[in-house]
């Protein structure tokens, strides 16, 4: 059997993991669940490329902002990252990260819009579950080991209802398709409706963002401080149902999205990871006789590594890249040539997780 090791730790950062880092052995140890100022013992789970992932099993010592957290899952469960901590740490935490992940380009003063409440937030929740193991519940990345969580409090009432519901009497082996024998559901609540959906690949519905407040609140900031003047032409590039740009002061628009089959003469269907995609979308800009000077973008995590090319072709005056993924934004945006970065907004989606968008506004130089 394996040794099980133990190394010290004293927490001096936080990752954009939301994972206390320690350097007080050789090696820079990462320990989920872990603050500034706590110091402890902590057993190695793994160790790669000189790093080593740890997890506290001791504290000698708490550091002074540790607040008791509000799930009783939350010691255990994989998706949540920052309830041990105050909300305003939770931001700074988020802040470094955000700065840190920009330091090698000019980021303007990063402007926090926060959530209105930490819990009780998500429309839709994701549960991974096994035949095989009989359990249902958030599945950690890494180990895909799954954490059973019945009191969750990161749903709204319905969703956290539904989910007990599943958990009762273990009704969820009764829903659940025989196979495959590891599957997912999603239970979603859009529009007063409660819906459940098995092991289908993509959002049930098309994607929709998942905290409606949030949401309004990036709508909000999109329309008052990206300005781009009325009677110009818009590409929103994963645009979706239009969400982003329905409200914004455009002349004509066309929005792009593999996913989602929106009616209408501005929605076009089109992979856009897909070799010919910008050629596609270039002449569909001609067949509408679009002058596109402003782009909206909104990718999944993978962002669009070939930004620069889609850039260079269409050379729009301005550019509002919002992420759910910093690190291909700062990817994505360090190929830039000629462009200001003008504004950067950190609007916290994802409250307790180390999740966040980023909305970054640039403007070609004149
Ligand atoms: C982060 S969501 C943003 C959607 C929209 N802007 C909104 O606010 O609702 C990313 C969108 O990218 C779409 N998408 C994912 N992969 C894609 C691909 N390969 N090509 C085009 N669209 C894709 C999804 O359908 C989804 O609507």
């Amino acid at each position: 059997m394996r040794q099980k090791r133990s190394i010290p730790f004293e927490i001096t950062g936080v990752d954009s993991l939301g994972q206390g880092v320690s350097k007080l052995s050789d090696k820079v140890t990462f320990i989920p669940k872990t603050t500034v100022g706590d110091t402890g013992e902590a057993e190695i789970m793994a160790e790669r490329k000189g790093v080593v992932f740890a997890k506290a099993t001791s504290f000698s010592k708490f550091s002074d902002h540790r607040i008791k957290p509000e799930c009783i899952h939350f010691d255990t469960c994989p998706s949540c990252h920052f309830q041990h901590v105050p909300y305003e740490k939770e931001i700074e935490f988020k802040k470094e990260s955000y700065a840190k992940l920009f330091r090698k380009l000019p980021l303007p003063e990063i402007e926090v819009i926060s959530a209105p409440r930490r819990f009780h937030y998500r429309n839709r929740i994701q549960l991974h579950y096994s035949l095989k193991t009989k359990l249902i519940g958030m599945r950690d990345s890494q180990t895909f080991r799954i954490t059973p969580i019945p009191k969750c409090i990161i749903g709204e009432p319905e969703v956290l209802k539904e989910i007990q519901r599943l958990y009762e009497n273990d009704n969820w082996l009764k829903e659940a398709p025989r196979a495959p024998i590891d599957g997912h559901v999603e239970i979603y609540w859009i529009e007063n409706q409660l819906k459940v959906s098995w092991n289908k690949s993509y959002s049930e519905g098309g994607f929709t963002q998942v905290f409606a407040e949030m949401n309004k609140k990036l709508k909000d900031v999109l329309l008052s401080e990206w300005k781009i003047p009325a009677q110009s032409d818009l590409l929103d590039l994963f645009g979706g149902n239009g969400n982003l740009s329905n409200r914004l002061n455009y002349s004509k628009r066309l929005c792009v999205d593999m996913y989602r089959k929106v009616p209408g003469e501005d929605f076009l269907n089109q992979d856009l990871y897909e070799e010919n995609a910008l050629r596609n979308v270039i002449k569909e800009i001609a067949k509408r006789k679009l002058d596109v000077k402003h782009l909206l973008l909104d990718p999944p995590r993978s962002g669009l590594k070939n930004l620069k090319e889609w850039v260079d072709a269409l050379k729009p005056e301005t550019i509002a890249y919002v992420s759910c993924d910093p690190h291909t934004l700062a990817r994505d945006l360090m190929a830039l040539e000629g462009y200001d970065l003008k504004r950067a907004f950190l609007i916290d989606f994802f409250p307790s997780t180390f999740h966040f968008e980023s909305f970054i506004i640039l403007e070609r130089k004149r």
